[in-house]
């Protein structure tokens, strides 16, 4: 007999291929595999709910708003590990100027009245409740055009650090203001 002849090899029973979910089981009731809940907002749509949230909770900020015709008042109302929240009022034609908000994102809720934000898109009035959500660089003018006082919430990510004012008004049109 040739010593280097090919042994068959074991015929074995086929594998049966479960799932990780099987494996693993029911991950609820695997206290340590589950994400930690985010303490703090770090994304775009986290930053959203984290203005919501303050919103819709009036108790938080309705208490603190101060209104000041000789300047425009703010106060921070919150911040967290790579952002800021301000409390801003408004009384009738108080604006801001054209600005931009240097390396920071943001979030621009309206809580109480009426703002109308000059942007590149024209005017935009934004009613109670209307948010808007700007990128590094973007530059606006936001005005209280109305008779009434106005509430607003602004979520800064990274935190503020500089508001670079900005000469020529989007508002007017290109021809006038070129
Ligand atoms: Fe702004």
């Amino acid at each position: 007999m040739n010593s280097t002849t090919a042994t068959a090899a074991p015929v074995t029973a086929p594998v049966t291929v479960e799932s990780d979910l099987q494996i693993a089981g029911d991950i609820l009731s695997v206290q340590h595999l589950l994400q930690p809940a985010s303490e703090h907002p770090a994304t775009v749509a986290e930053f959203v709910g984290l203005a919501r949230s303050i919103a819709a909770n009036r108790a938080e900020w309705e208490h603190l708003v101060e209104y000041d015709a000789t300047t425009r008042w703010y106060h921070r109302l919150r911040t967290g590990p790579g952002y800021e929240v301000w409390l801003l009022s408004w009384v009738p034609g108080q604006g801001s100027g054209r600005h931009d908000h240097g390396a920071s994102s943001g979030v621009l809720t309206v809580l109480d009245g009426e703002l109308t934000e000059h942007g590149p898109r024209g005017p935009l009035t934004l009613g109670a409740g209307a948010q808007r959500v700007f990128a590094p660089g973007y530059a606006h003018e936001v005005v209280n055009d109305t008779l009434e006082g106005a509430v607003s919430l602004h979520v800064y990510f990274p935190g503020l650090t500089e508001m670079p004012m900005h000469s020529c008004s989007p508002a007017l049109p290109e021809a006038v203001s070129a």
